[in-house]
């Protein structure tokens, strides 16, 4: 059995150990945000945060959740800068990638707070978007930015799960 700390919430597996994440995370747990894309760990749709790090889940075992705090889509806030950025900018198309473009960059703007386009570039660059999306996600990242930053300087986590799941 392997337990974990899912969007606030103390989960457990008992899915082959080399079981990965996501299938745990969508099929077992019920979280659909998260995406099936490649299964390679070679374009981000899956993309969730494992102890406050980026992490592609279709290629991590689940023996490897053991004891550490994910955070999926449905983990951030609704309020959250990045949610509203994306909105406002109206970025999605097919939406497919969203989940975990919008993963990566909550990553970024906890390291980079007022990214540069060249930051964007570099931090956004393994997440692929089949509908070229990129200039609408580089304007929200940068939208979303402006609300962070107060946040982020204050030292407070900007990805905490909202409080219907914690309840
Ligand atoms: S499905 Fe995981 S990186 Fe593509
Ligand atoms: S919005 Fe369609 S793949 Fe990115």
């Amino acid at each position: 059995m392997v337990t974990f700390t899912l969007n606030g919430q103390k989960v457990a597996s008992a899915s082959p150990d080399d079981t990965p994440l996501l299938w745990v995370i969508r099929d077992e747990l019920g979280f659909k945000g998260t995406k099936f894309g490649c299964g390679i760990a070679m374009c981000g749709a899956c993309t969730i945060h494992i102890d406050g790090q980026a992490v592609r889940s279709c290629s991590y075992p689940l023996k490897q959740a053991q004891g550490k705090q994910i955070t999926t889509i449905e983990g951030l806030n609704d309020s959250h800068p990045l949610q509203k950025a994306w909105i406002a900018e109206q970025v999605p198309q097919c939406g497919y990638c969203q989940s975990g473009q919008i993963m990566q960059a909550a990553t970024l703007l906890k390291y980079y707070p007022s990214p540069t386009d060249e930051q964007i570039n570099t931090h956004m660059n393994g997440n692929l978007c089949r509908c070229m999306a990129y200039h609408r996600i580089r304007k929200a990242i940068k939208r979303a930015a402006k609300d962070t930053e107060t946040i982020v300087n204050n030292g407070v986590e900007i990805y905490t799960p909202n409080e219907q799941e914690l309840s």
